[in-house]
């Protein structure tokens, strides 16, 4: 069996990190595909490097552009690459970009295509992550749904369910080995205490592309500073930063950081009081580390965090931002974590043995 791993921005790097790891533990034969979709040191090499992952046998170095031509880019240089290197699978993490044109660009050759973190749906059909999903998802040979919510999104869609596996996230395993790693003397550089500070992490496209709505969030942000007294720290995408820079919003009273590291992000995480966040990955660490959550968008394709009372979707309203934080810090922080054990990626790796 020879496995293609295509990956392309910071999460693919973290999640697909533990399915690399079983695949060498087992002397498995695999390589990976690094589209470039994220290029710069902190969102990209800083996690090979973190995470002690093999390099990229091929880096197709995409870079950024409007939806259509990164996409295009990514079918275009990954079937070059696939037509000259045939593997018997290749796998995709997710609903990038990179994901959609791995899956097309293999589809097409008849190269079978295993999709981690399969069936997850915001029924928000404006995400270009939907439409990745979705797309993905149909062309796929074996999904990895991680939870029984995400397999149930799939059969209602007509998918086979002989096609579908439930298997966890992958991020536990991460999450689950690299806590231990978690940075120490954090606490002390950013001159924060334990659980007296809230973590930030907004980048998605629909809220930070949009003057309003990016407003919006950081009056909020602002006001919960202001309310509870403690910093506010905000490690900020590129995106984000670009946006806030041509919207010309001020950040000031927030403590503003470039992104970090993944032990330094963790631990954050782990330690903070309360976490508000757009990002997808960072709800389902929250949930994993027990630290209460808000999701600043209208929507949420994982259900699951918010059914066990690990997670409030919030919308983007400043005041009822603030609600959602009030209610969150009163509630206990006891809830269960959904997306399994820490062993998804050695489910994954049999099923994939079993099946070729
Ligand atoms: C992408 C994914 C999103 C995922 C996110 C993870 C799509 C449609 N979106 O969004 O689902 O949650 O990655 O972080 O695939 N930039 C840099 N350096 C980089 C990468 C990006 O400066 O290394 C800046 C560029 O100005 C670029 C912008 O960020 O135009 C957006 O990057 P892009 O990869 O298009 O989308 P993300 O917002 O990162
Ligand atoms: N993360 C990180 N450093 C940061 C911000 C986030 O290592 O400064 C990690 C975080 O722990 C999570 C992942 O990046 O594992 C989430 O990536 P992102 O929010 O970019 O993408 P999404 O999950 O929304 O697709």
């Amino acid at each position: 069996m020879k496995v293609a791993i295509i990956l392309g921005t910071r999460p693919e790097i973290i999640k697909m990190a533990p399915i690399i790891y079983e695949l060498k533990k087992r002397k498995i034969i695999f390589y990976i595909i690094h589209t470039g979709q994220h290029y710069s040191y902190n969102m990209d090499k800083i996690f090979f490097e973190q995470l002690q992952l093999p390099k990229p046998k091929y880096k197709l170095e995409v870079g950024s552009a409007n939806q259509g031509m990164q996409t295009g880019k990514i079918i275009e240089r990954i079937e070059k690459v696939l037509i000259k290197d045939k593997p018997d699978i290749i796998l995709v993490q997710g609903d990038t970009n990179s994901v959609l044109g791995g899956a097309i660009a293999a589809k097409k050759l008849g190269i079978k295509i295993g999709h981690v973190e399969a069936g997850l749906r915001s029924f928000d059909d404006t995400m270009p992550e939907e439409t990745n999903r979705i797309l993905a998802d149909h062309c796929s040979d074996f999904l990895f749904a991680p939870t029984k919510t995400s397999q149930n999104n799939l059969v209602k869609e007509g998918i086979d369910k002989k096609k579908i596996f439930v298997t966890g996230n992958t991020i536990v395993d991460s999450v689950k080995k690299n806590l231990e790693n978690s940075f120490n003397g954090l606490l002390e550089k950013y001159n924060i205490k334990e659980k007296e500070y809230f973590l930030v992490s907004i980048h998605r496209q629909e809220n930070v592309d949009n003057k309003k709505r990016f407003e919006s969030i950081i009056k909020g942000l602002k006001l919960i500073a202001k309310k509870y007294k403690i910093p506010v720290i905000y490690p900020i995408h590129p995106r984000s930063e670009k946006m806030a820079r041509k919207f010309k919003i001020s950040l000031d009273g927030l403590n503003v950081i470039k992104p970090i590291d993944y032990f330094s992000f963790l631990n954050l995480e782990k330690n903070a009081k309360l976490v508000l966040t757009d990002s997808g990955g960072v709800q389902e660490e929250c949930c994993i580390v027990k630290t209460p959550c808000i999701t600043l968008r209208d929507n949420t394709e994982r259900p699951e965090t918010v059914t066990v009372k690990a997670n409030i979707v919030s919308g983007t309203n400043p005041r009822n931002i603030i609600k959602c934080v009030n209610k969150m810090l009163k509630s206990k922080q006891s809830w269960l974590n959904p997306f399994g054990n820490g062993n998804t990626s050695k489910k994954i790796v049999d099923i994939m043995r079993s099946n070729l």
